[in-house]
């Protein structure tokens, strides 16, 4: 059977990539990029593009109906910081955008479902290193809980319409390609861009803030291998923790400075992100998803650093 692929939020930081390489898969016609925005050259050039915003049901519903989607990938979402900045929305946006889907999938059919979640599920009581994939959650960012409520209602709709719906609890995503959105984590690209065009970066984390990341191309072979797994090996229908790599600020420029040997990273102290930072894993444990479908990372701190100078110098 042709696939017939929807992505929401295809403008987005994931979604840029996410686009292209479904689209060298599946085929350009056969993956509709949709946002709210305007799309990049790359994605509208490519393959068919829809105007949507997943909070207007009826368009969505034109939407399915045309293109009768046989997976679907809901990106659409604010962040942890943005979504700080105003929680109704952001909590509108993730829940009921979410909502919106899976109904859809219901009616129309769709295979499969993906939607994202976060390591912003974990909270201030949650374990801080090795974090396992159950344990004392309690966000306390509005997407945070946007992001555990949303995997409850994945496992709810799987267990009582059985639908397919795929989920990964995505670190701090690294990339190159298009600008982050919004994030806690977002200072780990920042720092990039800083390092070769000024030699120097002000960070809005502490120097001893540590994290999980992960680089944007594991991510999407990671996605895209989980969304082909069969589907008795998803145990999960929540949302798996999914790991790559673990730095601090102060790692990740020394890493730098292997190129850019003169690069200088100083810190703005009392930085609203930094009580969100606080408050997530330092690492997680993802034992669940290599052992269901054989996840494993391929960049680690050398590789990733090395590959984000080389583009961004090319770029
Ligand atoms: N990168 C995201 C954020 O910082 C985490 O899911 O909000």
């Amino acid at each position: 059977m042709t696939e017939k692929i929807l992505v929401l939020g295809s403008n987005g930081q994931i979604g840029t990539e996410l686009v292209t390489a479904l689209r060298n898969t599946y085929g350009e016609s056969n993956v509709v990029a949709c946002d709210i925005r305007r799309p990049d050259y790359d994605i509208k050039n490519s393959g068919p593009f829809e105007f949507v915003n997943v909070l207007e049901k009826d368009t969505l519903n034109t939407i399915f109906n045309k293109y009768k989607p046989t997976q679907v990938y809901l990106l659409a979402a604010l962040l942890s910081a943005t979504g700080e900045q105003n929680p109704k929305l952001a909590w509108d946006l993730n829940m009921n955008g979410l909502l919106n889907i899976l109904d859809l999938a219901i009616v129309y059919k769709t295979a499969k479902v993906y939607w994202p979640s976060s390591i912003a599920v974990f909270g201030p009581n949650s374990p801080k290193d090795n974090t396992d994939q159950f344990c004392v959650m309690d966000p306390n960012t509005v997407y945070g809980i946007s992001k555990l409520a949303g995997e409850r209602w994945c496992e709810y709709y799987h267990q009582k319409f059985g639908l397919d719906v795929r989920s990964i609890r995505y670190p701090g995503l690294i990339s190159w390609k298009a600008a982050p959105g919004g994030g806690t984590t977002d200072y780990a690209i920042h720092i990039f861009h800083d390092a070769l065009k000024k030699g120097n970066y002000d960070c809005f984390l502490s120097a001893e803030t540590e994290l999980p990341m992960l680089y944007m191309d594991d991510a999407i072979r990671g996605t895209i291998q989980l969304m082909d797994a069969p589907a008795d090996q998803i145990s999960i229908r929540s949302s798996y923790n999914f790991a790559g790599l673990s730095f601090t600020p102060e790692v990740l420029a020394s890493e730098i400075r292997k190129h850019i040997p003169d690069f200088k990273l100083s810190y703005t102290a009392n930085d609203p992100r930094q009580q969100i930072a606080d408050s997530w894993p330092r690492s997680i444990n993802d034992e669940i998803a290599k052992n269901d479908w054989g996840w494993k990372p391929e960049f680690n701190l050398s590789k990733m650093t090395a590959d984000m100078l080389t583009n961004l110098k090319n770029k």
